[in-house]
Parts: C-alpha cells; structure tokens; sequence
C-alpha cells in the first residue's frame, strides 16, 4: 500500500513553517502533534459563526448543540463505542481520570485494592494512588517485563486478589513506545472481578482503538495527540457510568454523558474534534476504502502503521549502534508491531538536555527528561531529574527527516563525548 505522504503533509500548514529560514523537524510529537487545516478552520467557524452556550432556542444556541453532539458522535465512531452516550469530553485525560477516580472511588471502601503499572504515564498513577490514600486503599504496582517491555499476564496474575475493585493500564507507553496486550490482561482483570481503566493515549495517534473488542470499563485520550485540538476523551461502558454518580452540580442534567461533562464545553474545540476525525476518515477514503466512517478510519490506520514502522525501524537502525547509546524499548525489527515509533534513548556520560538542546539548534524538535513516565525511569534506574530523550514519529514525518536526524544525532554525541 502506498502512503500518499506529500498530500498528507499538504493538509498541515505548520510543516512547512520555518524558523530564521530553517527548516522544522518536529519529532515531538508524543507531547503534541501538528493539526490539519480543516481543525483549525473549524475551531475559527464556530467561534465565528456559531458561538453561543447550549440549551436555548435562537439558531447559534442550536447549531451549538450540534457542534457538541457530532462530536460525541465522531469520538464513538473514532474508539468503536455502543453509543455517543459513552463519550465524556472534557479538558484532558488526566483531568478527566481524576474526576472519573473520584467518581469511581465513592464506593471503594478500606482495605480495597487497586492495581497500578510501572508503565504508565503519571495521567494515570497519581489519581488513583490520591484516590487510595484519601479511601485507605491497598495499592499493589505492576511492573513491566524488562526483556519484552511489556506488562507480562502472569505479572498481573500475581497482583490480583478477591479485594482488587481496579487496574490502571497503560495502551501504550509515552517513553518506551511498547504496545500493550490490553485485550488479553483486560479479560484476566475483568475475571478477577476488577474494573479495567485504560489510558490509550499515546496509542490512539498510532492505531484504531475497539473498546468494545478490548472489553474494559473506561478508556481515555487525548486528541492534541492524534492531530485535533487540546481536549482530551473518555469512553466509559455505558451500563458502568450510568450506575456511577458524579460529583457535579445539582441542578445540572442527570442524563448521559452530561452527568459527567462540568460546566460549559469547549465547544469550539469539539468543531476541531470532529475535523480531526473528519481527516482520519478522509486518510481513509484516499486508500479506496468505503464502507462506514469507522471502516475508513481503520483503513487511514492501517496505511499509516505501515508507513511509521518504516520510518521507526530507520531510526532504531540508524541510532542504535552509536557507541555508549542505549535504546530503551524494543529494537527487535521483528517486533515492531508491539511498539508504536516513540524511541527513547540515553547516551553514557551525557545528559539527555543537552542533546536535546543541540538538536533544538538545528531545528530538530525532540523531548528530554522523564515526560511523566516517572514509573519507568525508576523501574529502569534512570535518573528522574535527567530522563531520556525522546524521538516521536507521527505519520506526516518523512524518510529525509529522520535521515537528517540520524546523521544529527550520531554527529552530537561524537562531538559531545569528545568534549567530555
Ligand atoms: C501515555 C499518556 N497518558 C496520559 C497523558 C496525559 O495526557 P493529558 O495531557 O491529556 O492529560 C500523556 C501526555 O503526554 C501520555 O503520554
């Protein structure tokens, strides 16, 4: 399958953008991606033509309401759910799972247990080890496997007791890039009577999500990550949220997913939403696919996996001999299909900052540090206040950009570890 690459990047106006007359390079996209226009086009005619609260009877309030509805609609189109009644949006994954952890938390009672990994990003750690502290819960931490970089089923087997209400679980990680088999420790938490809260947002950007196939409780996302505006989503199985009651205001509705969306939305941002789904659909539609809206945003994923696994593996191969560099997740070509193109590494004797600082020089956008996989580079004995740096594919990045990356950063480290 080919991968129309100049026409995607044509969609981002950001790409071609310089800087004193430089070229950017922007591999920083696990901390944020670039947005197509149609988003910001959208986001820009809702503010300007349709910008009203909810609820009334004059023609802004009501086509606000339909911003606010396709947009749900989209999300359950986007993620596989039942219903759009399933889609809470609010301002991002870690505000929505601390809100959904209190909820959640009002019948957990002490001496409950609640499983959390040493995978995740902290989005989806401090809220439930808070929740525990405030309900005298027993926290039980799930490592991850340091030969597969991955949670192992027999790890989780040994945490789970008659007492755990819940596992924390990670899709995909934001530092080691290693996928998760989420169908399968779902089903074993799920059968050890747990509810299964899934943070998906560094797999979302990457491939389709099916949470009704994954058979967990919650699953949640961010879409500044996959191309839309700065919100975030959280799907919850409907009979799951319908029993659940949220702290809200009490005059406000009781219904689904209201019950759950506080205050006024981000309206114009749910326009940019559905745009961004609009695109993956549309990615889809450009690979002959037909069939439903969600048909094609499968389609869209699969021509774009095939596409980032290149580039991936053209990264690991290209760093991963530099002498003293140490790629922390999989490098196995054979495996790429357990990673999405998130490459971490660190460089014996020399601080992840400052590389990151070189290739910042020569407009080469990349993260340090430890990103909020606090877990991680404790599991793994990096030190926190250093980290690693962090290399981020999205599928609008090229083969010259990550040739130019790789000749950068062999060059910055020989010069580095020459200058130590
Ligand atoms: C894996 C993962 N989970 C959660 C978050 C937090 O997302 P948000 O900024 O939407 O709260 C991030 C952000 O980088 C992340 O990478």
């Amino acid at each position: 399958m080919t991968f129309e690459i100049d026409a995607v990047r044509a969609q981002f106006p950001a790409l071609s953008l310089t800087d004193e007359g430089r070229r950017r390079i922007y591999l920083d996209n696990p901390a944020g991606t670039q947005v197509p226009r149609r988003v910001a086009d959208a986001v820009a005619r809702c503010l300007l033509e349709t910008n009203a609260n909810l609820g009334g009877y004059f023609a802004t309030t009501v086509a606000a309401q339909q911003v606010v509805d396709a947009a749900h609609a989209a999300m359950a189109d986007f993620l596989g759910a039942a219903t759009p009644e399933e889609i809470i949006i609010g301002a991002n994954m870690t505000t929505l799972t601390y809100h959904m952890s209190r909820t959640i938390g009002r019948d957990f009672r002490p001496g409950d247990e609640i499983v959390v990994t040493r995978m995740d990003h902290e989005g989806n750690v401090s809220p439930w080890l808070q929740l525990a502290e405030d309900r005298g819960l027993t926290v039980r931490f799930l490592p991850f496997d340091a030969t597969s970089w991955q949670i192992e089923p027999a790890a989780l087997q040994d945490v789970l007791t008659e007492r755990t209400r819940l596992v924390a679980l990670n899709y995909a990680s934001n530092l080691t890039g290693s996928i998760n088999r989420v169908k399968e420790l779902t089903g074993i938490a799920k059968r050890a009577g747990a509810l299964v809260y899934i943070d998906a947002v560094q797999f979302a950007p990457h491939g389709p999500v099916d949470v009704r196939d994954i058979g967990c409780d919650f699953l949640a996302c961010s879409a500044y990550k996959f191309f839309g505006p700065h919100m975030g989503m959280l799907w919850g199985r409907h009979d799951v949220i319908d029993a659940l009651q949220p702290y809200k205001c009490r005059c406000s509705s009781n219904d689904l997913p209201e019950r759950f969306e506080l205050g006024t939305p981000q309206i114009e941002l749910m326009a940019g939403l559905s745009a961004t789904v609009g695109y993956f659909e549309e990615l889809g539609a450009r690979t002959d696919a037909s069939g439903s809206r969600r048909e094609k945003i499968a389609a869209a994923y699969r021509a774009s996996i095939a596409y980032e696994n290149g580039l991936a593996t053209q990264l690991i191969d290209g760093i991963r001999d530099i002498p003293g560099l140490t790629i922390h997740g999989i490098t196995d070509a054979s495996r790429i299909a357990e990673r999405v193109p998130t490459v971490s590494f660190t460089v014996e004797g020399i601080r992840p900052e400052t590389i990151a600082r070189q290739l910042a020089e020569e407009g080469i956008f990349v993260w340090s540090g430890h990103n909020y996989a606090w877990e991680i580079v404790h599991q793994l004995g990096i030190p926190a206040e250093e980290g690693v740096v962090r290399i981020g594919i999205a599928h609008y990045n090229t083969a010259g950009e990550i040739d130019e990356t790789v000749e950068a950063v062999r060059r910055i480290v020989a010069m580095l570890r020459q200058v130590r």
